[in-house]
């Protein structure tokens, strides 16, 4: 297991890149590409954050915005770092980060993935679908997560 350190939370740099799709690869069976993340960069609508200590990159999250929607894609964490509060407060320092004309978060994530699912709920967010054979590599379910950010900011001020 790492050491603690103090952990950065930043927006991703060209020079990430190869240690983000490393991330990737290790955590999923059809990984993006170097590539994949590189194009990624030039979107617009893409948001990539990571998780930084010592100067290594030991997680990622990466997010679209599409008007005041934000479709998360992918959070993943290095092996070595999970179950150390790392994912939820990535996907925190990435939630406060956003514009605040984003309204909504929605995301997919695989039935059988419960520690991701324990991720989510814990973050706030709620099942409200589910897309049937929607992952390949294994075949599975995708439960369809959300969180309504102005319900969260009215949370907060009451
Ligand atoms: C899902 C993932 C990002 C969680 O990151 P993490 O840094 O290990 O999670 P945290 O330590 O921040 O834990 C946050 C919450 O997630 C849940 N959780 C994390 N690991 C868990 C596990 N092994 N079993 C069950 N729940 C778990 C818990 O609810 C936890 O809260 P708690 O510690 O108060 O119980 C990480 O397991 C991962 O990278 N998995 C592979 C990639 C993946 O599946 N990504 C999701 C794609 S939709």
């Amino acid at each position: 297991m790492e050491q603690a350190e103090t952990i950065v939370f930043r927006q991703m740099r060209a020079g990430d890149i190869a240690a983000v799709q490393a991330i990737e690869a290790e955590c999923f069976t059809n990984p993006w590409s170097i590539q994949a993340f590189a194009d990624e960069m030039k979107n617009p609508q893409a948001v990539t954050f990571v998780a930084e200590s010592g100067g290594r990159i030991c997680a990622f999250i990466n997010a679209r915005i599409v008007l005041d929607e934000v479709y998360i894609n992918n959070i993943a964490v290095t092996m070595a770092w999970r179950g150390r509060g790392i994912g939820f407060a990535l996907l925190g320092e990435f939630e406060r980060a956003l514009p605040e004309f984003v309204t909504f978060i929605t995301l997919e994530v695989r039935a059988g993935n419960m520690p991701a699912q324990g991720l989510y709920r814990k973050s706030g967010y709620t099942q409200v679908g589910i897309r049937r054979e929607f992952y390949t590599e294994p075949p599975e379910d995708a439960f369809l997560m959300t969180k309504y950010m102005e319900k969260n900011k009215e949370g907060e001020r009451s």
